[in-house]
């Protein structure tokens, strides 16, 4: 069944889907921005692309339970259906797919390994398993909404390349649309975790976010990378950051280490308590 709010279809399985844009992307083309929900500027700002390109725009919200690598994580993971909806409808989004679990893996939960460029880096090496289960989920929604744009956020750089490169393998004929992240007033992406946030942990993100943005400027400015990237460590620590994942600048295109700014990204992963926190930034 399709329910239709202010023009927006929602559909929440998998065969209505199918039938529905079988019939209206023979005029048009299909953009699809897919979520996990708790739907934020970042996501509205993909959506914005695609509406303002005049495709169908698809948005999937599904907390995808094979990229989480810890069971709490996915318990915990913030789930915002109302909310979202009501921001989906305002943004100019056609449809928005919902489906349950059961009707994205209808036989058993499986991933598949497709991708192995990319990895053993980064993400990769504290998130055994994440990367496949992304991949898996992504090639199903590809399938189902052969959409002739994808768009992805900057803000998943790792998470990005890993999907340009699947659909490279599987040779899909959809194109990968990377978006620049949405940035808060501190100067972090913007991401669904940091709804998690309680008022105390968002005090200290403040100044962490601070900490980080004033790294990354001396790092643009020339300063030496090892010694500025330990007084960051340091700070980061000082502040109540217990665990840190990497510091590390890598080559933009071929995602390897690299020392230099030009086309690099610094790329960072730590947790503030129990929630992670990734971010990139262009030096
Ligand atoms: O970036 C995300 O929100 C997820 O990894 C994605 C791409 C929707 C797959 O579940």
């Amino acid at each position: 069944m399709i329910r239709i709010i202010n023009n927006m279809k929602i559909v929440r399985n998998r065969k209505d889907l199918i039938n529905y844009l079988n019939n209206i992307r023979i005029n048009n083309q299909v953009g699809l921005v897919p979520t996990m929900g708790s739907i934020h500027q970042g996501h509205l700002s993909l959506i914005n692309q695609s509406v303002k390109n005049k495709y169908i725009t698809c948005v999937s919200i599904f907390i995808n339970p094979t990229q989480f690598n810890r069971t709490s994580d996915f318990k915990s993971y913030p789930r915002s259906e109302k909310k979202d909806l009501k921001l989906l409808k305002k943004s100019g989004c056609d449809i928005v797919f919902i489906p349950s679990t059961k009707d994205m893996y209808p036989k058993k939960i499986k991933i598949k390994k497709i991708v192995k460029k990319y990895r053993n880096i980064l993400c990769d090496n504290f998130r055994p398993g994440h990367f496949d289960g992304v991949v898996t989920i992504v090639n199903k929604l590809l399938y189902i909404f052969i959409p002739d744009f994808v768009f992805f956020g900057e803000k998943d750089y790792q998470q990005l390349k890993i999907i340009e490169e699947l659909i490279k393998i599987k040779k899909i004929n959809t194109k990968v649309v990377n978006c620049k992240s949405i940035r808060d007033n501190f100067g972090m992406s913007i991401s669904s975790r940091y709804n998690l946030f309680n008022k105390n942990q968002k005090i200290k993100f403040e100044k962490i976010s601070n900490i980080i943005l004033g790294f990354v400027k001396k790092i643009k400015n020339g300063k030496k990378f090892n010694i500025e990237r330990n007084l960051c460590i340091k700070k980061l620590k000082d502040n109540g950051v217990k665990k840190i994942d990497y510091v590390e600048i890598r080559n933009n295109k071929t995602m390897s280490k690299s020392k230099l700014t030009k086309n690099s990204r610094l790329f960072v992963a730590f947790y503030l308590d129990n929630i992670r926190v990734i971010d990139n930034y262009l030096l």
